[in-house]
């Protein structure tokens, strides 16, 4: 089912079309950069796609009970998350809920918090807005990343600091933040009045015997003050229907959220999203296991080839499908890495100074791919790194 190599080129892929040079996909290389799978959606979901498609009425389309229904059930059934169908705000897309949350909460000038190295479009969000970043860095202890909770408490208890966006599993560096690290996050949030915003797209992608957790989950209380972020793009590869289901249990919160969502101009669905959401959310989690298994292997495999290279180092990878390369004993600057794994090596990626500072020297690869194709590339990889 995953094995099979689909070319992309001409469907105004992001990756595949847009953001390629000229040229350099016929001399070789593959893009392991934007964060959708090489992999078919589900059967299920195509079809129903074609069915609604054939009915030949795309109409103004909203999120209804139906719809509310198979949100609500899948987050009970896969992530023992009971919520209520009026908690679910849909919107077109998780960068855009985080925008919105923004601007509903905060005002220009306010500090937002973010983790570095972290998903580029957080720290886009906070400064394309008005906002500051107020940062809190992670960091490596023994080999694996954690945050820095006294730092964090220090931050958020500054008078302007007045919003967290958290990564929960954390894109790039993979983490799946356990339910401790969790609860003191949620209650430094809490006691410090900061609205925290849980972006947990990448909840259903984990490797195997890693558990994620919501994080209301964590503590009842903090569904006061958070705003979770989740959709069927990630774990479904259905990113190009722009839609997510933000869950606010907060009455207040959320009418202050959708509000501001109205002043946006969001006003209803994406009407293909809803039969694709309906189908996934109830007739597909054989499919998540078995992308789930097929990305361990992935990752594994990954792993073996990185043990043979002494310059790189790759950290727990706990979830999402992303890898978290550490190549700073390449000893290369941002350009020349890039043009090194391009040129040499046929890897189109995500360099890691687009996630922070502190990103500089990594790489992020995606690898919901054909195993082959990985292969071929990590194998490149490791040839032309002995070569230097
Ligand atoms: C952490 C995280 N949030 C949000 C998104 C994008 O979400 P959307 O396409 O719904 O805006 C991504 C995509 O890579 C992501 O990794």
């Amino acid at each position: 089912m995953f094995n099979e190599i689909i070319n992309r080129r001409g469907s105004g892929s992001y990756k595949w079309d847009t953001i390629v040079d000229d040229g350099i996909i016929e001399r070789g290389a593959y893009p392991l950069s934007v964060a959708d799978m090489e992999f078919r959606t589900p059967l299920e979901v195509r079809q129903a796609i074609t069915d609604f498609a054939h009915k030949g009425f795309f109409c103004y389309t909203s999120g209804d009970e139906v719809y509310r229904d198979s949100v609500r059930e899948f987050l009970l059934r896969r992530h023992n998350f009971k919520i209520e169908n009026e908690w679910i705000v849909c919107v077109g897309g998780v960068v855009f809920a985080i925008n919105t949350a923004i601007r509903a909460f905060t005002e220009p000038g306010d500090k937002v918090i973010i983790q570095t190295p972290v998903y580029y479009p957080f720290s886009a969000s906070v400064k394309n807005n008005g906002r500051v970043i107020a940062d809190n860095p992670l960091v490596i202890n023994n080999g694996k990343y954690e945050m820095n909770f006294t730092e964090l408490e220090e931050i958020a208890s500054q008078d302007d600091v007045k919003m967290m966006l958290l990564c929960s599993p954390h894109n790039p560096v993979g983490r799946v933040w356990t339910k401790e690290e969790l609860q003191k996050v949620g209650e430094i949030c809490l006691k410090n009045n900061v609205i925290l915003v849980s972006d947990e797209i990448h909840f259903d992608i984990l490797r195997a015997g890693q558990e994620h957790t919501v994080i209301n989950n964590v503590d009842e209380s903090f569904g006061k003050n958070t705003v979770i972020c989740t959709a069927v793009s990630k774990t479904f590869n259905l990113a190009g229907l722009g839609t997510s289901n933000i869950i606010i249990s907060d009455e207040k919160l959320r009418e202050t959220f959708k509000d501001q969502l109205s002043k946006d101009g969001y006003s209803c669905i994406n009407c293909v999203s809803r039969p694709a959401t309906i189908v996934a959310y109830t007739k597909c989690d054989y499919w998540i296991d078995a992308m789930r298994k097929y990305v361990d292997d992935n990752i594994e495999f990954v792993k073996s080839v990185v043990k043979r290279i002494p310059q790189i180092k790759m950290y727990d990878c706990q979830g999402t499908y992303l890898v978290w390369l550490d190549m700073r004993n390449l000893g290369m600057n941002d350009g020349e890495l890039d043009i090194f794994l391009r040129d040499k090596c046929g890897i189109i990626q995500d360099p890691g100074y687009w996630f922070g500072e502190n990103g500089k020297g990594f790489s992020r690869l995606n690898v919901a791919c054909p195993r082959e194709i990985l292969e071929k590339v990590m194998n490149k990889l490791e040839q032309e790194i002995k070569k230097l």
